[in-house]
């Protein structure tokens, strides 16, 4: 369906917990998030329900996110559930990777057709500082084993910051290009943790490639589902991605929406505005009723992000 600015909504974003087992500095505070009471998260069934009435409404790709989507048990037999529903086209995960190993066959086995992990460094220090926890080789190997899978695409999703990872943007393209791999920066959003953080901007980031690969030339076919800008250099096999919301803000062609754990519709990332599904689900609304509160929320979805104004972690909202 449309919202009133005349986007197509075509995508959703489904965090199914907001908890994790990386302590990213800009994104999870130290001492986790405060946990929740269970029956306050969306059981798995309920999800699907959920997912049929957005499909009725013309969602097709669905990503699983978090905090981390794999520390939630049944997530992989969620994924299937919805790969399963008739109208949904795809569906993929976003995961830090440190479980993924453990999940790959049955992921595969379940039909998801795109993983997207986050690295934003190579350096086993580097990756203990940013995350808390000495993962780099755990998720490199998850990577390395994704190659068995080739109907399954893989993505690596990197934040630069200044002060920390300028010197790994060539080190993480060289990687992704040698492991099949496509590689997107993501540039650093001032959202909950992520104000105290200067990020790199996509034109600085692409200044750094093109002193070693040559110069950038921009695809324009439409990789993906997202709001992702696609780059290839003379000297490096395959494409880099950019998904600049500050410098390039892409709300004007935003195709997405997003259901948190506990159940809010949150039509913009950038903006506190979450309508409860949950309560009216759980007091028996029938699926028009919902559907009727999921029109008026996509229909009303804000413009543009504020963020200067959104005061929600990034782990409750699944990026
Ligand atoms: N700005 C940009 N990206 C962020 N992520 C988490 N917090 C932020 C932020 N403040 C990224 C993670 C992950 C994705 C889901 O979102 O690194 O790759
Ligand atoms: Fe869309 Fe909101 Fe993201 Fe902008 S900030 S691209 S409107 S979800």
């Amino acid at each position: 369906m449309q919202d009133r600015l005349g986007r197509e909504i075509d995508y959703m974003r489904i965090s199914i917990t907001d908890r994790c087992n990386l302590r990213c500095g800009y994104c999870m505070p130290e001492c986790g998030v405060p946990s929740v009471p269970h029956d306050m998260i969306l059981r798995f069934d309920e999800i699907v329900g959920l997912v049929k009435i957005f499909c009725s409404m013309g969602i097709k790709n669905v990503k699983i996110t978090g905090g981390e989507p794999l520390v939630r048990k049944g997530a992989v037999g969620l994924i299937k559930d919805i790969k399963a529903i008739d109208g949904i086209e795809k569906v993929s995960m976003t995961t830090n990777g440190i479980l993924l190993s453990k999940n790959l066959n049955a992921l595969a086995e379940a039909g998801i057709d795109s993983i997207n992990i986050s690295l934003d460094t190579l350096n086993r220090q580097k990756y203990l500082n940013i995350t808390g926890f000495d993962g780099l080789n755990t998720v490199l190997k998850a990577i390395d084993e994704c190659r068995a899978f080739p109907e399954m695409k893989v993505k690596i999703n990197a934040v630069t910051m200044v002060d920390y990872n300028r010197d790994e943007i060539c080190n993480l393209a060289d990687f992704a290009a040698g492991v099949g791999a496509t590689l997107r920066f993501i540039e650093m959003m001032p959202l909950g943790l992520g104000t105290g953080f200067d990020g790199y901007s996509q034109d600085e980031i692409i200044a750094v490639l093109e002193e070693s690969y040559g110069s950038a030339k921009t695809i324009n076919d439409k990789a993906g589902s997202g709001p992702a800008k696609y780059y290839s250099f003379e000297g490096l096999e395959g494409r880099i991605g950019f998904i600049s919301p500050m410098s390039h803000k892409f709300c004007g062609s935003c195709n997405r929406i997003r259901l948190t754990s506990e159940g809010l519709l949150r039509p913009c990332l950038g903006s506190d505005v979450g309508i409860d599904l949950r309560k009216p689900m759980r007091e028996g609304a029938s699926d028009e009723e919902l559907a009727q509160i999921i029109h008026d929320g996509i229909v009303n979805k804000p413009e543009g992000h504020c963020f200067e104004t959104t005061d929600s972690l990034m782990s409750k909202i699944g990026g």
